[in-house]
């Protein structure tokens, strides 16, 4: 059996590092390269401590880029996401993308990018099995609820809002169509910033305090009835790897961008 290889960005962090023990654990992936900043030159096995993993730690993406991975996967942050994104496609990877951060536009691009060169990038806001689920019903509920608003909670330190999770949901429900609003935005009065962020048709607001790790609230409402679909994880990056893997497994297959990790499961 050919291994998939595979070189993680922010393969030392709180997400990355958990998907990089799975990835030594699994026998169909070998761990060509790692990339962080702070570890660069050692090997990923001692950063991490997984015995035997030999996983060069590289401090840019373009050294990284030299082991010729099948699949690039970014998990570091949000500004220097693209860049890393559009670096591997220009190396012939494929691309999983776990942060968040990045915008509509963005992904344009990086589809544009992705195309010219036939290549697939999956990009997942969340890859926990509890928020694709989220997803779906939600986009059940939707067709069926005309009014809803979500709610992300995060920790008081992360640096973007709202969260990659939220701006996957708006993404999908803005395709069933927009939030009914019955007192529009230009017509609140007083505080018109409490009504939260109007992004793709869908009000969200985002909760940033210690004691949050990624939870969202999905919240339909109907005369005399409502609807709540709330996903929360604990401080594991455990909820992220099997979706993770499962993203490794099946980016290959596919070209172009394609959003959320249900593009490679069966429903
Ligand atoms: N999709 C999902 O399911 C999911 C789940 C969890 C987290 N996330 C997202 O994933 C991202 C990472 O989260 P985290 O909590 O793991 O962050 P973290 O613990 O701060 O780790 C960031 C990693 O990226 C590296 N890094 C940071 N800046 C870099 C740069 N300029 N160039 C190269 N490497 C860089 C860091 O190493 P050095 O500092 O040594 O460079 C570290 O290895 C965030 O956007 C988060 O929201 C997504």
């Amino acid at each position: 059996m050919k291994r998939i290889k595979v070189c993680v960005a922010g393969a030392t962090g709180w997400a990355g590092s958990e998907l990089a023990r799975a990835i030594a654990r699994v026998d169909d992936m070998e761990l060509v390269a790692a990339v962080s900043r702070s570890q660069a030159g050692r090997m990923l096995g001692d950063v991490i401590s997984v015995e035997g993993l030999a996983a060069p730690v590289f401090g840019t993406v373009e050294e990284a880029l030299e082991t010729h991975p099948d699949v690039f996967v970014e998990y570091t942050k949000p500004a220097v996401a693209k860049f890393n994104i559009l670096s591997a496609l220009q190396g012939g990877a494929h691309v999983v993308v776990g942060t968040s951060g990045l915008t509509n536009e963005d992904y344009e691009e990086i589809d544009r990018a992705a195309r010219e060169v036939s290549r697939g990038v999956l990009a997942v806001g969340n890859f926990a099995l509890t928020v694709v689920l989220l997803q779906k019903f939600a986009e059940m509920a939707a067709r069926y609820i005309p009014h809803w608003e979500i709610i992300d909670y995060a920790s008081s330190t992360k640096i973007d809002a709202p969260s990659g999770t939220a701006r996957e949901l708006a993404n999908r429900l803005s395709r069933i169509r927009a939030s009914q609003l019955d007192v529009p935005l230009d017509q609140v009065e007083g505080v018109r910033e409490t009504r939260g962020a109007r992004m793709l048709g869908t009000q969200v607001h985002s909760v940033r305090l210690p004691g949050y790790v990624i939870s969202v609230d999905a919240i339909f409402g109907m005369p005399g009835q409502k609807l709540i679909l709330r996903h929360e994880s604990g401080s594991s990056a455990e909820p992220y790897v099997d979706g993770a893997l499962l993203a490794i497994r099946n980016v290959g297959k596919l070209t172009g961008l394609h959003r959320g990790l249900d593009s490679v499961m069966e429903f």
